[in-house]
Formats: C-alpha cells, structure tokens, sequence
C-alpha cells in the first residue's frame, strides 16, 4: 500500500472540497472539539489561513491514491518539541486506523523530533481511548483534560521514549496485515 500525506496548503479548491463531507461526516464531526457543520464557505475560508500558520499542520490522507481522511497537528511548539494530533478516516475505510496512526507517530516522533505528543480523545470516544493507550502505549495526562462545546476530552500523551519501547511492537503486530510500500509527507 502507498500512503501520502499531502499538505492542505498545496491542495486545489476540488481537493479541499473533496475532505470537506468527510470531516462533516457525524460519525467524525461527534467526537471534534468543534462538532458542527462546516460550510464551504468556512472551509475553504479556513484552509487559506493555513499557509501562513506555523502551529498548525493538516494533511490529506491518500491511500493508493484515494483520499480516505485527514491527520493533523496543532498546538505546535517547536521549543517544547510538543505538539497534539488528531485524525479522522471516511466510514468506508475504518480498519486503517491503526496503521495512519502508526505511520503519524513514526513522522511525528522519529522525523520531525517532537518529545511529546498529545491526543485530546472525546469522553464517549472508547475506540480511540483504547487505540491510543493499549496499541500505542499513551498515559492518561489530566493536565490536559479540556471540555469543548459540554463534553470532556481526556488529555492522552505520548513521549519519544515511550514510543521508542513501543514501535517494534505496534509495527510487528502491523506488517502481518498491511504492507507499507511507501510513505510520502509533504
Ligand atoms: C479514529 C479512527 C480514525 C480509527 O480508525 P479505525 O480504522 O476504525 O481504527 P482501527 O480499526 O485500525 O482500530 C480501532 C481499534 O479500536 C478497537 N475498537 C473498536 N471499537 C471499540 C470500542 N467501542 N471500544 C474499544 N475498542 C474498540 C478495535 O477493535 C481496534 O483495536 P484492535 O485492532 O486491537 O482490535 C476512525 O474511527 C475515525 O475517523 N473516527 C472519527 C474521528 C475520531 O474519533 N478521531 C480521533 C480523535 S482526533
């Protein structure tokens, strides 16, 4: 399988709008900080803003070519190397999950440096809760628990050093079911 992450300031006006019905999915959209409906107008308002952004980052995810979601970091400190991330994959392509996951720790962690990593996981969010803290080894980090629009979000981090001890292991469990070919950021 190919997996390429491009960068939302190199999309054109059809590729923005192409990410926006599955960021407006209710499936994804329930469990964001912000769980309303994002017009057009909005989005497209908001990827121009991205270029000049240095503490946040999204990328389309395109699998074999196809778009099947989004991942992204904000909350950039490039002093503290501390950054959180979040991803969303259209219903048609649930199963890749933990391997998006495991490609954005690798990127995040091994490529660009960062020492901590956060998850802000959505109180009724059980699936992500367990991705991130059986697969991948986060802790529970109260200091960063928030609330947005009256639900919690757990404060979910990982450190390089964690993901060190842990990245064999998720990859192993990894390449007995999907073949990573090729990776490209940009
Ligand atoms: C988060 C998301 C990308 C995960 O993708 P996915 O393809 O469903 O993930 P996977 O199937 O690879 O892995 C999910 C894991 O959670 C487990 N799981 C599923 N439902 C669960 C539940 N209700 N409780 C506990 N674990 C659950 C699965 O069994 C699997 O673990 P396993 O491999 O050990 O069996 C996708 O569900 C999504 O886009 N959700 C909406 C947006 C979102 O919540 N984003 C995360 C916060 S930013």
């Amino acid at each position: 399988m190919n997996f390429w992450f491009k960068n939302y300031i190199h999309f054109t006006t059809e590729e923005a709008m192409a990410i926006l019905p599955l960021r407006n999915a209710s499936s994804v959209r329930r469990y964001m900080y912000n769980p309303k409906v994002i017009t057009p107008e909005e989005h497209l308002a908001w990827i121009s803003t991205l270029a000049n952004r240095k503490e946040v980052c999204y990328w389309g995810i395109y699998v074999d070519k196809q778009l099947i979601g989004s991942i992204d970091l904000t909350r950039i400190d490039t002093q503290k190397k501390f950054a959180e991330w979040g991803f969303f994959i259209d219903e048609h392509h649930l199963g890749l999950g933990a391997v998006i996951e495991f490609l954005g720790m690798e990127h995040f962690i091994k490529d660009l440096h960062f020492k901590t990593i956060l998850g802000g996981v959505h109180e009724d969010n059980k699936k992500v809760y367990h991705l991130h803290k059986a697969k991948f080894g986060y802790v529970e980090a109260p200091a960063y628990d928030s609330e947005s629009y009256g639900k919690k979000f757990y404060g979910l981090t990982l450190s390089d050093t964690r993901w060190e001890q842990q990245r064999l292991k998720v990859k192993n469990l990894l390449d007995k079911l999907y073949p990573i070919d090729n990776v490209k950021w940009d």
